[in-house]
């Protein structure tokens, strides 16, 4: 079954004093949506940008904002992104003491709500969240950073969030995150995954159009 890809270019590896240059580059180059990654020094140890920056990129682009909260508590920021443009809202289960008001909470402001796993946070959390989320994002390494290496059993859990998606028969979009390159997005791909996150592989890069073909080349020999 030929399944929709889109790929997320996160911009915490974009150059921050061209920002809006970068953004609009990369949506140009055929990416599908932007990943904002939001770091709090607390929950991850890395600050990164908040709903200011989100505010600011958002009239550059019509593509989504793919907005990846890492911080805590996370109830107090959601309306603030919303605000801002974001589409989607993802947040850490870990981070959030009552982790239905937060996805509800999402909903309530008009965002597409999703739930991150990082590599050693058991899927179990779907079991009484899925029928209400957008998007399961699995981490393939552990947050704070680009430019980590991807995590192979990343790919098993991959698999088992994309058996339970299709078992639950809804919609939801499955995410990775963390290490994604040209030469391992296949393999993501074909454990399930149709939406990838990756920050240093396109940024680092200076043609951000050839490393995007590149992926959606390795995406069709994939499918
Ligand atoms: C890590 C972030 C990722 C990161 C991905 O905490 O959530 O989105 O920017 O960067 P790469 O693709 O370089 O691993
Ligand atoms: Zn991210």
């Amino acid at each position: 079954m030929a399944r929709q890809y889109r790929i997320a270019p996160s911009i915490l590896s974009a150059d921050f004093a061209r920002l809006g240059e970068e953004v609009r580059g990369v949506i140009a180059a055929g990416a599908d949506m932007i990943h904002f990654d939001v770091m709090d020094n607390h929950y991850v140890p890395n600050l990164t940008i908040g709903p200011l920056v989100c505010a600011a990129i958002r009239p550059l682009v019509q593509a989504p904002i793919d907005v990846h909260l890492m911080v805590k508590p996370v109830d107090r920021i959601v309306p603030d992104f919303a605000r801002a443009g974001a589409d989607i809202i993802s947040f850490h289960p870990e981070a959030s003491e009552h982790v239905d008001r937060t996805i509800a909470l999402i909903h309530e402001h008009g965002c597409k709500a999703g739930l991150v796993f990082n590599p050693a946070t058991p899927l179990d959390w779907l079991d009484h969240t899925l029928h209400a989320l957008d998007l399961v994002l699995i981490m393939s390494v552990n947050p704070g950073f680009g430019g980590q290496q991807f995590i192979a059993h990343a790919l098993d859990k991959l698999a088992a969030a994309r058996r339970r998606i299709d078992a639950a028969g809804r919609e939801v979009m499955l995410e990775v995150d963390g290490g994604v390159k040209a030469d391992n997005i296949a393999s993501a791909a074909r454990a399930g995954a149709d939406t990838f996150v990756a920050g240093s592989a396109i940024f680092g890069q200076p043609d951000y159009r050839a490393v995007i073909a590149s992926m959606r080349a390795a995406l069709a020999a994939a499918s």
